[in-house]
């Protein structure tokens, strides 16, 4: 009995204590500095008094774009006294913090796609959310993922969802124009958008309607908040004993939409194996057709969490998108008149299609704006899972955490220039994948290397298909009630709503 605890002692001793320690230490040595920490909450306590700090002081009425202070206030406060490479701690776990391009190309190059892992920490937390699906799976079983799902979003399967992607935008407009007939012309954009990203990534990804879908996506954006909102303890020892109410419900909602999805898999299955399935229309149909080729193989169990990690990655992020634009497009009425014209253009007033996309440049030069000042997916993280030499000189050990702050990037005057904050499509006229920035790993909205985002072409057809059809029948302007409120919940969110006053066009 004494062995056995003494076991168990030294066990949790070198993993609280021990290794952490010596982690660290290896880190140091390479020349990092950072805020000190405290065991067992690391700097846990710091980051939630200058949150608080900072909360106090933000005034909402003003829209400023220079958002890195407020949505990190942490790490711009560190940034200032520690530079922008330097460690800090989420309770045991130390992080190294990264808003140096040069550093993070010099990091990366090495590294394939295969041997970069994610933090385990958060691993954890998120088990609910995303289970082992493509954006938390490592190693060769990530290889597996990658090859069965990469030819669901081909060009010509993707060409093949446009239709339904227009036909809900087309329902939201048609109750926008109700609503305005109606007398009514303030509407909460990012609920409205966020509604319909969501029907549109269930009928795109599952065949379902909205109502099932909209069961799954009620649950997901649950746990979001459950996960996100509550007073978190990520990274110290027990945690989840902390907060046993938290964890429970956590679990318990993942549970249920496992079931769902189980259950709408199974059904899937069965409809096929009678030939009576739609298979190969939605990207479930076609996890289910390419599955098996080539002997790579993905498990129901595999693919329940594939269909959590799109239905959750494939509707928030594009439908944030969508929404910071339309903010950013109610600020500019110029820009609002410069897209309508490009698309009549385009279009030559016949009805848009896909094809006709590509010819929407100036609109991408926007998209490409509104992910550089409001990046839907604030922030990268990786874990090392080996040893990494950087510039022969540093000696990142196996192990480390990394968060690689995109938020800092986007905003950073010496990657964009002083007039970083404004918001300025027209820098991507000349460069369109860069903007101009001074460095190529300085512009991250989708990611880098090998494990960048595998929707990225999904989010550029349907956010060009939503905001064409919504230019071409609405104008709008800021509504006195919007308060500007972004935060981190998870992803980057107008959490106070985004009110807009919309008119129809004549
Ligand atoms: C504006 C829209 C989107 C943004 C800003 C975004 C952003 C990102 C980012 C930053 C990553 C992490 C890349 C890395 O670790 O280097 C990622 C990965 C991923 N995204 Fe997206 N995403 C968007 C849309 C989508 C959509 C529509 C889907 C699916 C339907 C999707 C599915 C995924 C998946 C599965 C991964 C994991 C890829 C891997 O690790 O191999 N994303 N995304």
């Amino acid at each position: 009995m004494f062995g056995t605890l003494l076991y168990i002692f030294s066990r949790l001793l070198f993993s609280f204590w021990i290794y952490p320690i010596r982690a660290h230490l290896k880190l140091k040595r390479n020349g990092f500095g950072g805020p000190s920490p405290n065991f067992p909450l690391g700097n846990l306590k710091e980051m939630r008094k200058i949150s608080q700090e900072a909360s106090s002081v933000s005034g909402s009425s003003k829209i400023s774009h220079d958002i890195h202070s407020t949505v990190f206030p942490y790490f711009a406060t560190w940034k200032q006294s520690h530079g922008k490479v330097f460690i800090y701690w989420l309770g045991t776990e130390p992080f190294l913090y990264i808003a140096d391009p040069e550093f993070l190309k010099a990091m990366s190059s090495g590294v394939l796609g295969k041997s970069w892992g994610k933090p385990r920490v958060f691993k954890h937390d998120r088990e609910p959310m995303f289970g082992n699906g493509l954006v938390m799976v490592e190693g060769e079983d990530w290889v597996r993922h990658r090859h069965v799902i990469t030819p669901a979003f081909s060009p010509s399967n993707l060409k093949a969802m446009a239709s339904l992607m227009l036909e809900s935008t087309n329902t939201m407009l048609d109750r926008w124009a109700d609503l305005i007939n109606s007398g009514n012309h303030e509407i909460d954009v990012e609920r409205e958008i966020t509604g319909t990203a969501g029907e549109i990534i269930a009928r795109t990804s599952f065949g379902i309607g909205y109502e099932n879908g909209r069961k799954v996506f009620e649950k997901l954006r649950e746990v979001q908040v459950t996960l996100f909102r509550s007073n978190r303890y990520v990274g110290v020892p027990f945690s989840k004993m902390m907060c046993p109410k938290k964890t429970m419900e956590a679990k318990r909602l993942g549970k249920e939409i496992d079931d769902l999805l189980m259950s709408i898999i199974t059904a899937r299955k069965k409809d096929d194996s009678k030939g009576a399935g739609n298979k190969g229309r939605d990207l479930l149909g076609l996890l289910l057709e390419g599955n098996g080729r080539e002997g790579k193989t993905l498990t129901t169990r595999e693919l329940v969490d594939e269909c959590k990690t799109f239905f959750f990655g494939g509707h928030e992020t594009t439908a944030l998108a969508i929404s910071w634009t339309l903010l950013l497009l109610a600020q500019h009425p110029e820009w609002q008149n410069q897209l309508r014209e490009e698309i009549r253009q385009v279009t030559k007033d016949k009805e848009l299609d896909v094809a006709m996309l590509a010819g929407l440049k100036k609109m991408g030069w926007v998209m490409n704006e509104v992910l550089r000042l409001y990046p839907p997916a604030p922030n990268v993280q990786r874990q090392a899972r080996e040893d990494i030499e950087v510039k022969e000189v540093i000696r990142i050990p196996k192990g480390t955490n990394m968060w690689i702050d995109v938020v800092s990037m986007h905003h950073d005057p010496e990657l964009w220039g002083k007039d970083v904050n404004v918001f300025k499509p027209e820098r991507f006229r000349d460069d369109a994948l860069y903007g101009g920035c001074e460095h190529k790993m300085g512009f991250l909205p989708f990611g880098f290397g090998g494990r960048m985002c595998i929707g990225r072409n999904l989010t550029s057809m349907e956010y060009k298909l939503v905001l064409s059809s919504i230019l071409t029948r609405f104008s709008f302007s800021l509504s006195p009630a919007y308060s500007h409120s972004p935060t981190i919940l998870l992803s980057l969110r107008p959490t106070l709503g985004l009110p807009l006053l919309v008119n129809a066009l004549s």
